[in-house]
């Protein structure tokens, strides 16, 4: 099976994805790195030096090839990856999307402390954090709503749990 993790910056995509591809015993993937990985910088430099529309052009076309090479997998993808093409279309014929809806209190907590890798938001001031998560979730909210499954703030849930969750979708 493929399980796709879908959420906003900062929603445990990555640590999440980790703990169910260890429990179903199934590969691991983190769009964001594959796509680092061949482009051989990180995505921070993609973006400065190439601009969004470039990566998300780079994105869809690392999300096609993971979902052609490997029929089972976790891939945790970026922020903005179903909100861009038909990412999301694609995502859910081949596999379950799972969305991590965490709180925007727990999303400012995280992100404060990890501006500067995040493309995104590191030239949004620390007073404006709030209203901008506030604004971006809500234009993304569309996109994150299509998933399969949706997962009311995954840290109160145990592991077995979202599995079984994800598994009966
Ligand atoms: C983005 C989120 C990032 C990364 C890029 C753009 C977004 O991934 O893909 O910086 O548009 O929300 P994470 O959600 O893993 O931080």
């Amino acid at each position: 099976m493929r399980v796709f993790l879908i959420g906003f910056m900062g929603s445990g995509k990555t640590y999440w994805g980790k703990q169910l591809a260890a429990q179903l015993t199934i590969p691991f993937f983190d769009l964001d790195e594959e796509i680092a990985a061949k482009e051989n910088k990180p995505v921070t430099r993609i973006f400065a030096e190439s601009g969004e529309e470039a990566f998300r052009v780079k994105e869809k076309a690392t999300l096609e090839r993971l979902i052609d090479e490997q029929p089972s997998m976790v891939l945790a993808c970026g922020g903005g990856t179903p909100c861009f093409f038909n990412n999301i279309g694609r995502m859910k014929k081949y596999g379950v999307v799972v969305w991590l809806n965490t709180p925007v209190e727990m999303l400012l907590q995280r992100l404060m402390k990890e501006k500067e890798s995040r493309p995104l938001i590191r030239n949004i001031a620390d007073e404006e954090m709030r209203s901008f998560i506030i604004r971006k979730l809500n234009e993304r909210r569309m996109y994150y709503e299509q998933a399969d499954v949706i997962i009311d703030n995954a840290d109160n849930l145990p592991v077995n749990e979202l599995i079984q969750i994800i598994l009966h979708a």
